[in-house]
This record gives structure tokens, C-alpha cells and sequence, in this order.
């Protein structure tokens, strides 16, 4: 469908369906500072090269002849089916790429139905992402407060509009060394963008003791003070299991047993993830640390689902976490290059290609089902027959 229409339209879609094109028209698109925080990762950025040139370690073995007429992608998770083991990772501070920020891509998920995982760090108050998103499934990303009244406001507040699950992220209680954004002096907060979710919390704007349209730096230096708890441990995700019966999912895992802590100490679901290279440089790349994780809890009896993000641009991305074990994958970069070049509709196209590429893949490979999908498909590299 998507290469028909794409053959008897009278233009071209506004988004190349090629990653690297993509990227080049979002850069384009986009000012100078906003394009290298989106773009730029930790350090020398090495960990952000890797999570795309390690993919190659793992090559795909098709099977041939498997009657793959009828495709079927969609997939189960905490007892919600969904349309594409595919979700929208949560990507802060969407106003510096588009003026509806946040709320044009909620749309565009919830129109193919999947997860999109709004960030406490968002542009718009996670009450207004969710009526964007309207029946579509949300998911809300915690940056977990070293003010425990505000961490504990955000769950409610998650629970009150709706959202599906909660994805606690561990990999940022500071923000990194980033250089592209040092070397610019920028950092999109500190110009009061990402602070949606803050300004419009009750226990927020009781710690400013004041209205924060009215002073908006001080506004800023607050948030700065609250966003994150360098000083949380395991133990502290017991007090998130107690306070809420939403599914909890912790994000930023790469150590088999930091996966097993995380669900020991009551996470229903982990993300395999380096924050797109973006906190740690020299980390391992994610899809190096999937298998040992899946492995790892395997052997300690866990049956958890294991999810994936970091590096995920093509179908086959996609194909490889699967068949290594991952129940989801997320996109982060490549919807966001979408919203800025078209908003809405170019998150929407993004994630179209996406999925034809991915269902193409998974059909050419020999698979109908995304349970077909193991690791009999795949080889290392330096094995590769
Ligand atoms: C992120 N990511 C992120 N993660 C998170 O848990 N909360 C957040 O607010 C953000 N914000 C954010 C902003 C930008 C500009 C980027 C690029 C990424 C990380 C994100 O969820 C995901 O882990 C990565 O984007 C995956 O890497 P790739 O595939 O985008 O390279």
C-alpha cells in the first residue's frame, strides 16, 4: 500500500522514507542548536555510532516457502493487544521541533494505534498528550523527582488522564556531557522549553511559591533543582510498586543484573535502551547487551517481557531485536526528524514506512507472526555461512 500510493501520488511524500535523507531533511528543516540536541549524544558519540554499526554483527537467514501470504504484527503486552510490536519512544521537549510539539505526534501513534510514551520532560502536560492521543495507548515516562511529592503528583496525575503504564527511566538522574549542545552553550530548558509537565503541577508550583508565567526564570531554576534524584537506589522502585497498580516498565537497562533488580524489586517490564548513546559514552551498544539481558533473566526464571530501543531505523532493526528476544521496539530519532519536517503527518508517514518495511522484512524472512521470529533466523557475522 505504501509503495502504491507512493508510486501514483502526484508529489513525493514530505518524508523520505531513506533513514539518512531523513535526517538530512530534518536538519534542514531545523535551527542550528535544536537539530545538534536532537542529533547529538554523549561525548565523542561513540556509543551512538555503535548502537547502528553493531546491528551488522547480526545477519538475518530468510526462510523460504512458509506460505507468509497473511501477515499478521500485532502483539500482546500487559494484556493490551497492539497493532505492531513497535512503539514512540519518549522524546522530551517536541516545541523545538514543532510548533504542536508533543500533541502532533500522540495523534499520529494513537491513528496506528501505538504506544506513545509521553516524557515527563514533554512540552505539553501529560493531560493534554493524552487527550491528543485521545483512545490511542499512552504511556507515561517518569524522570523520577528528588522531590518525592512531585514524583508521587506525576504518578497520579499519570493516573488520572489515563495512561496505560508507567516507564520509569534510570539512566538520567543527571543529564550527560553533551558536547555538541556545550559548544553551543544550549540546552532547551534552560530557555524554559520541556517544562510542560512542571509548570502546571500543583506540588511545582507550591515549591515556587509563585505563578510561574511570571517568572519564568525562576521557573526554570526550580526545575533544574527537582529534575532528578542522583541518589535513588532499587529500594525506591519498591515505594513506586506499593503507591501504584500500573504496569511499571524501567528503561535504560543494559546490565543482566540490574534487569534482574529491576524486576525484583517489582517492575512488571524492563527497556534494554543506552538512551540512544546519549548518557554514557563508550556504553556498550544496546543491541550487544540484548541477548545476555534475555539470556540472563532466562536463567534466573523470569518470563518479563524484555523491550528495545537505541539505534532502531529499518524494518530490520526491528527483525533482529525481535528475533534476539525483545517483545517491542521503540523508535526515538527517526519519528522526531519526522515531526519536524511535517508535524503530524510526517511522524505518521515515518512510522508508515516503518511498519511496511518491518512487515515486508518479516514476510521475506519467512515469518507471518511476530512469535515466529527467533533466533534460528540469525547469524553473527563472522559465523555467517
Ligand atoms: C531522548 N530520550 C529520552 N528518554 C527518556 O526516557 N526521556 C526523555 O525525555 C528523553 N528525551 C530524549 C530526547 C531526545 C532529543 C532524544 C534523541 C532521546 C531517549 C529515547 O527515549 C530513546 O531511548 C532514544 O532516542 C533511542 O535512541 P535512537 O534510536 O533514537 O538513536
Amino acid at each position: 500500500e505504501v509503495y502504491t500510493q507512493g508510486m501514483l501520488a502526484d508529489e513525493r511524500p514530505s518524508v523520505p522514507p531513506r533513514f539518512e535523507a531523513l535526517e538530512a531533511a530534518a536538519r534542514e528543516a531545523l535551527d542550528a542548536e535544536a537539530y545538534a540536541y536532537v542529533a547529538g549524544s554523549a561525548g565523542g558519540e561513540r556509543t551512538a555510532a555503535e548502537n547502528r554499526s553493531a546491528f551488522s554483527q547480526w545477519r538475518l537467514v530468510p526462510r523460504m516457502l512458509r506460505d507468509v501470504a497473511d501477515r499478521d504484527l500485532s502483539t500482546t503486552l500487559f494484556g493490551t493487544e497492539y497493532p505492531a510490536p513497535v512503539g514512540l519512544a519518549p522524546i522530551g521537549v517536541q516545541s523545538i521541533l514543532h510548533d504542536e510539539g508533543e500533541l502532533a505526534s500522540a495523534r499520529a501513534a494513537a491513528d496506528l494505534g501505538l504506544p506513545f510514551v509521553s516524557s515527563s520532560a514533554a512540552s505539553e502536560p501529560m493531560e493534554d498528550v493524552a487527550d491528543a492521543a485521545g483512545d490511542g495507548p499512552t504511556w507515561f515516562q517518569l524522570y523520577w523527582s528528588s522531590n518525592r511529592e512531585l514524583t508521587a503528583s506525576f504518578v497520579d496525575r499519570a493516573e488520572a488522564a489515563g495512561y496505560d503504564a508507567l516507564v520509569v527511566t534510570v539512566d538520567t538522574p543527571v543529564i550527560s556531557w553533551r558536547e555538541r549542545d556545550v559548544e553551543r552553550g544550549y540546552l532547551p530548558f534552560l530557555d524554559g522549553e520541556g517544562v510542560g509537565n512542571y509548570v502546571s503541577d500543583p506540588v511545582f508550583r507550591d515549591l515556587l511559591g509563585q505563578d510561574p508565567a511570571e517568572n519564568e526564570g525562576a521557573a526554570v531554576m526550580q526545575f533544574v533543582d527537582v529534575f532528578g534524584d542522583a541518589s535513588l537506589t532499587w529500594t525506591d522502585l519498591e515505594w513506586l510498586r506499593d503507591r501504584t497498580e500500573l504496569p511499571i516498565i524501567v528503561k535504560g537497562i543494559v546490565h543482566p543484573e540490574d534487569a534482574e533488580l529491576a524486576l525484583e524489586s517489582g517492575a512488571d517490564s524492563i527497556v534494554v535502551s543506552n538512551h540512544g548513546g546519549r548518557q554514557v559514552d563508550t556504553a556498550l551498544p544496546a543491541i550487544e547487551a540484548l541477548p545476555a539481558v534475555i539470556d540472563h533473566l532466562d536463567e534466573a526464571g523470569y518470563d518479563e517481557p524484555v523491550l528495545f530501543d537505541s539505534g532502531i531505523r529499518r524494518g530490520a532493526d526491528a527483525v533482529t531485536a525481535l528475533a534476539l528476544g525483545a517483545e517491542m521496539v521503540f523508535l526515538g530519532r527517526p519519528y522526531v526528524y519526522g515531526l519536524a519536517i511535517d508535524g503530524e503527518d510526517g511522524v505518521r508517514q515515518v512510522c508508515r514506512n516503518f511498519l511496511a518495511d518491518l512487515d515486508l522484512t518479516m514476510g521475506l524472512s519467512g515469518c507471518s507472526r511476530v512469535s515466529d521470529l527467533d533466533r534460528s533466523m540469525l547469524v553473527r557475522a563472522h559465523e555467517s555461512p
